[in-house]
């Protein structure tokens, strides 16, 4: 089994996300850390708990950090509602599976001090990550891989430049570029080339359970951010780093140098990309280029139906 820890803001896209690789019987989820983000920490805990406790996850849940290495918290809530989800009149049901009762850090320093090439999918801000890499930097070499889903080598979403999770913590982002552990970047840029639908929404509906009728609701409501009416496709965002955690084929990736911007007005928390490497620089990680749309897309909607993974 190849041990995975799952690092989460627990909005609608995490938990598309998560689906996706619980669904996946090779892959053990050994712990699940959240971190301000998406909403204050608070919201992210209500949210992960209330996951946990409906779709019956074994893996423990750890609160992390409430808010970046440097300055105040911004949250998505103007954008994603006041509990981070845009639930569009459907909420998770109201029943919370317990905390673990050991913090987020000492429980991933734990984890990876007895695990072998962990795997640590990022789906928020790196808060957790770098907080726990510049406490224990010696873990760094027990990291086989971050699949991180933030930054952009193109445009960003929360500000012109800036993706959201980059632009939440640019500092966390630097902290764990720096430490060298191995980094696969999914950005905006491969995450626009997997659109969602009303329609997709539909064919969850259709399936009937209890399980596909909530997250039907909930993918409609995430849908609905892009345009009120439903009329634009939303791009599906960290579902893409689970589905190239898990597929090869899913999401092609290219060396290059990522920089993020700290200091710059207009800029700060854009993920720079020099992807002439080796000429202009060398790289530091693997950055998605490429996202074939419908083996991502039919993997996370199988998931989210509850359907075996093909
Ligand atoms: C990222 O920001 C969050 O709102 C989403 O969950 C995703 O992790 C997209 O920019
Ligand atoms: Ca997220």
């Amino acid at each position: 089994m190849r041990p995975v820890w799952i690092d989460t803001d627990a909005g609608f896209d995490d938990l598309a996300a998560i689906l996706t690789v619980l669904a996946r019987p090779d892959i053990a989820v050994d712990g699940i850390s959240l971190v301000a983000g998406n909403t204050p920490l608070d919201g992210v805990v209500r949210n992960a708990c209330r996951m946990k406790a409906f779709f019956g996850w074994r893996a423990p849940l750890h609160a992390g950090r409430d808010r970046p290495l440097l300055g105040p918290l911004v949250t998505a809530q103007d954008v994603l509602g006041e509990d981070g989800m845009r639930t569009a009149g459907r909420s998770l049901p109201d029943e919370q599976a317990p905390l673990d009762g050991r913090n987020a850090l000492a429980a991933m320093a734990a984890w990876l001090e007895r695990s072998e090439a962990a795997t640590v999918l990022a789906l928020g801000p790196l808060t957790n990550l770098a907080a726990l890499l510049l406490a224990r930097p010696d873990l760094a070499a027990r990291i086989g891989e971050v699949m991180w889903m933030g930054g952009s080598a193109d445009r960003g979403n929360h500000t012109a430049a800036a993706e959201f999770n980059a632009f939440v913590d640019p500092e966390a982002v630097a902290v764990v570029l720096g430490s060298g552990v191995p980094f696969r970047m999914v950005g905006l840029d491969a995450c626009r080339q997997v659109p969602v639908r009303l329609a997709d929404a539909a064919a969850l509906r259709a399936c009937g359970t209890p399980r596909a009728l909530l997250l039907a609701d909930l993918l409609e409501g995430y849908v609905r951010i892009a345009s009120p009416d439903g009329s634009r496709p939303m791009a599906l965002y960290d579902p893409v780093a689970a589905a190239a955690l898990l597929d090869a084929q899913a999401v092609r990736f290219d060396p290059m140098h990522v920089a993020v911007e700290l200091a710059g007005t207009h800029t700060r928390g854009m993920t720079v990309c020099e992807w002439r490497i080796p000429r202009k620089a060398e790289a530091n990680a693997r950055v998605a280029v490429q996202a074939d749309a419908d083996r991502v897309r039919g993997r996370v909607l199988a998931a989210l139906a509850g359907k075996e993974p093909s």
